[in-house]
């Protein structure tokens, strides 16, 4: 199966961070991810820092500033502090998608690009996401090169020994966007990527007592990109949503899932790697089995992991979200398997979910 606009999947999501290096560092040390290429003064690019990392079909860049005069760079870090620039989606032809997203309302971020270099060229375009994101349109098939013009052999050698986490790709990616704005995203994505609302999570469906939020998921026919889109709604306390707006200074990408075939396994490596997780309660351990599930895993198992799990239609989903992995209560990440086929998002385990957020919203003081 696949889409008419010729899109092959996500390719590398670009973060805007403090120091690259040291994102670098964590990606490797903590996810597990390999540095395969390195831009910066010593490979020609004068006023940033680019690492590439990979791990299987999840490619991620952390970039840097180096130079005052980048203020792209800067005012986005000023702002929002560090968090996703862009996600990029394969395609078969730039030229031939940038034009169908214009064509339909999306607003240029510039005009597309041909990077050379003697290994070959990649092109790409951009197109604006939220307040200050991007989604850029990518093709690098002429280009045999370690990833890109600009980057070469990582002369840092900063590589380290991590836990194997059997990561393989990005599963989706979230916004999080103000109250009425949902809708405008929604309706942006699904005609600049020629997708379609997948599934709407109206007032009720998700939230606490305290906090709730409205969420709807695009995706493209053959579902190699799914994105949802949140927005806060009322409820007697501040939404998380609001929270990530506020904190973020604006909207944007609340989290990455990254998919894995062996969730336990991958759970008890990123533990072992550093990465802190929301808590689940041991209640929610004992709904599940009341439940009496049929799932291939062991419950007291999936309850040691802190791991959680979601049955819809004929599959199901195992999920479990990391706690915010910057200095800001933004962005984090979510890890997730998904079995015999499922296409859900978890709707079962918001209510769990919410309730640890809403722990650690108090603990900030942030109600
Ligand atoms: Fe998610």
């Amino acid at each position: 199966m696949s889409n008419s606009l010729g899109i092959r999947g996500y390719d590398f999501v670009e973060f805007y961070v403090g120091t690259a290096k040291v994102w670098a560092y964590w990606f490797s040390k903590a996810v597990g991810m390999k540095i395969v290429a390195y831009a910066g003064p010593e490979t020609g690019v004068k006023d940033k820092v680019s690492y590439y990392l990979v791990k299987n079909n999840l490619k991620i860049v952390v970039s840097s500033p180096v130079k005052p005069t980048n203020y792209e760079m800067y005012n986005f870090l000023t702002t929002h502090g560090d968090g996703v620039k862009r996600w990029t989606v394969n395609v078969e032809d730039v030229e031939k998608a940038f034009k169908h997203a214009l064509s339909k309302g999306a607003i240029p971020k510039g005009t597309i690009k041909e990077h050379k270099d003697a290994d070959g060229f990649v092109v790409e375009a951009s197109i604006k996401l939220y307040d200050d994101a991007e989604i850029t349109f990518y093709n690098a098939d002429n280009y045999k090169g370690l990833f890109r013009p600009g980057f070469d052999e990582p002369r840092l050698k900063i590589n380290v020994e991590a836990h194997e986490t059997g990561l393989q790709i990005v599963d989706h990616i979230v916004g999080n966007v103000r109250e009425n704005e949902m809708d405008y995203w929604v309706d942006y994505m699904n005609a600049a990527l020629d997708m379609k609302t997948f599934i709407d999570f109206k007032p009720g469906d998700i939230g606490t007592e305290y906090s709730s939020l409205l969420s709807k998921v695009v995706r493209t026919s053959d579902s190699v990109i799914r994105n949802p889109v949140n927005e806060p709604y009322l409820g007697k306390r501040k939404s998380q949503i609001e929270e990530y707006i506020e904190e973020f200074c604006g909207t944007g990408i609340q989290h990455i899932a990254l998919r894995t075939d062996n969730i336990i396994e991958t759970i008890a490596a990123l533990r072992k790697n550093g990465i802190e997780f929301l808590d689940v309660p041991s209640t929610y351990y004992d709904i599940l089995k009341q439940r009496e599930v049929k799932i291939d895993e062991d419950i007291d198992e999936l309850k040691e992991h802190g791991i959680l799990c979601d049955i819809e239609g004929n599959g199901y989903l195992l999920q479990l979200f990391t706690k915010p992995v910057g200095d800001r209560p933004t962005f984090f990440f979510e890890v997730i398997q998904r079995k015999y086929g499922s296409e859900g998002f978890g709707k079962g385990n918001f209510q769990a979910l919410f309730e640890a957020i809403e722990r650690e919203q108090a603990a900030r003081g942030n109600f």
